[in-house]
């Protein structure tokens, strides 16, 4: 367990969210004081132990109360990838990253230098990266804007840069695909698996570079701890092909893994764009956040799946 020296008060955005959520339980019980930022009013009071306040991103408003004797900033908030992209929709995905980035930005602005905040621990994502079957990849890749999920995750790092110019230090998580208990992936691909009907997309192939929501957790705290700068892909380090995936996950709910892959012109027929979140592979290493000392708590995926599903 990480041991922090004085009561450090974080102030999070997207504290309701699945992540968050796990994030505040865990700060709490290490002693920590939280703050976090919802969009909806009737969330300001929703988390035990915690203090919410409002901000409205759309329209650049917020209780900038929010930031009275915060250390660390934990920048989680973002419209979820998982809802149909239409061209909207793609704008929410995009606008929420940004908006509340610079929205934070103004709001210490305001203050004039009259905060205590060291730091901030923005979360990113492994969709930076362009799709490889092949080639393991690692924080120092050349990225470009080369498709849509690429374009919205690096202008999103770019805007967390900004903290730069206040001598706060930036801390960018690239996340892979969070295994939890109560949403993400595994709560989607759970039913069908269970009905014999798991099966994965295109080849199978694809890197899918997974992470225990412990370690997500984890990580975002020794982050703190260590006061580490820089960007930490924030995967486990076993990666594994989709098939494995599906296979791990159906064993994990002891059912067979029967169903054949779903084939990819009929992936990308249903999705549209949105077909390259389970056709993509990436398969992203972890050596920078081990060679900092973090010691997973899940490295193996039928462990993780085992303990998800538990
Ligand atoms: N889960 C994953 O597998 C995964 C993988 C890679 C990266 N990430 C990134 O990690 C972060 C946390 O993930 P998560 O799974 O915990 O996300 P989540 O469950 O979707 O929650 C994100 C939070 O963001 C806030 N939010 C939603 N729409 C918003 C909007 N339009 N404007 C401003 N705020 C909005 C909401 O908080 P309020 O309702 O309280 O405002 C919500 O609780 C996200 O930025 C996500 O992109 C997640």
């Amino acid at each position: 367990m990480l041991i922090f020296e004085k009561k450090m008060k974080l102030l999070i955005t997207g504290a309701t969210g699945l992540v968050g959520i796990q994030l505040v339980k865990k700060a709490i019980s290490q002693g920590m004081m939280i703050h976090y930022l919802t969009t909806q009013a009737s969330k300001i009071q929703s988390i035990e132990g915690a203090k919410g306040f409002h901000w409205d991103p759309s329209r650049m408003i917020i209780d900038i109360d929010c930031f009275s004797g915060v250390d660390v900033i934990i920048h989680l908030a973002g419209a979820s990838i998982s809802k149909r992209w239409t061209n909207r929709y793609k704008k929410i995905i995009l606008s929420s990253r940004i908006d509340t980035t610079r929205l934070l930005i103004n709001g210490l602005n305001l203050l004039k230098g009259n905060h205590c905040v060291e730091q901030i621990v923005s979360a990113s994502a492994i969709g930076i990266y362009p799709s490889d079957f092949k080639n393991s990849v690692s924080e120092t890749f050349d990225v470009s804007k080369d498709s849509f999920m690429q374009n919205v995750v690096m202008n999103w790092e770019e805007e967390v840069d900004v903290f730069e110019t206040m001598n706060i230090k930036i801390t960018k998580l690239r996340i892979g695909l969070v295994l939890a208990r109560n949403g993400g992936v595994v709560a989607t691909l759970k039913i069908p698996t269970f009905f014999c009907l798991g099966a994965a997309f295109g080849s199978g192939n694809q890197g899918q570079s997974w992470i225990h929501m412990s370690d997500v957790v984890g990580i975002i705290l020794f982050c703190i701890k260590k006061q580490l700068i820089g960007n930490f892909n924030t995967v486990a380090p076993n990666p594994v092909s989709q098939s494995i995936f599906i296979s791990a996950l159906a064993k994990a709910l002891k059912r067979p893994h029967i169903f054949p892959p779903i084939p990819k012109y009929f992936t990308k027929m249903i999705l549209g764009d949105m077909s390259s979140l389970v056709l993509d592979s990436h398969w992203v290493s972890s050596k920078k956040i081990l060679g900092k000392g973090y010691k997973f708590q899940f490295d193996k995926i039928n462990n993780a799946l085992k303990e998800v599903l538990k």
